[in-house]
């Protein structure tokens, strides 16, 4: 019984970006509501709003693992515009899939994504439409309310 497809399990085994970004211009944590486990992101980004590097740090279970992984690879050379619009389900999509239980864990990696991109957007007194209304700190506290299950 194959819980987990290949694209997961690859990306659990041999995660990519694993680590910290030193000196990054963005860096988030997020504690999932869920389940307690945590995520941190650092991101650097260039002078034209593209991000060039993404690290990922977690506390949290392979299917946590895998989706930072995806995660990071796919918003590295994204605008900060297009890694805001980076939802889970997108996340969940090229990972080709999560089982049910674990959807949560793709929120976790779209959100710390969310914070480091806050971190950075209060640094450098940047606007973005995809930010508004989201409070990094406040967010942790929420509910199961606002966490996209299936
Ligand atoms: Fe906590 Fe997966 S169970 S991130």
């Amino acid at each position: 019984m194959a819980l987990y497809n290949e694209t997961v399990m690859e990306h659990f085994m041999n995660p990519h970006n694993v680590g910290e970004i030193e000196n990054p211009d963005g860096k988030g944590t997020y504690g999932s509501p869920v389940c307690g486990d945590m995520m941190q992101i650092t991101i650097k980004v260039d002078e034209e709003e593209k991000i060039v590097d993404a690290k990922f740090k977690t506390f949290g279970c392979g299917s946590a693992i895998a989706s930072s992984s995806m995660a990071t690879d796919m918003i590295i050379g994204m605008s900060v515009e297009e890694a805001l619009d980076l939802s889970n389900k997108k996340i969940v999509d090229e990972l080709g899939g999560l089982p049910p239980a674990k959807i949560h864990c793709s929120v976790l990696a779209e959100h710390a994504i969310k914070s480091a991109i806050y971190d950075y957007a209060t640094k450098y007194g940047k606007t973005y439409a995809g930010l508004e209304g989201f409070d990094p700190d406040a967010e942790e506290d929420h509910h199961h309310d606002d966490i996209e299950e299936e």
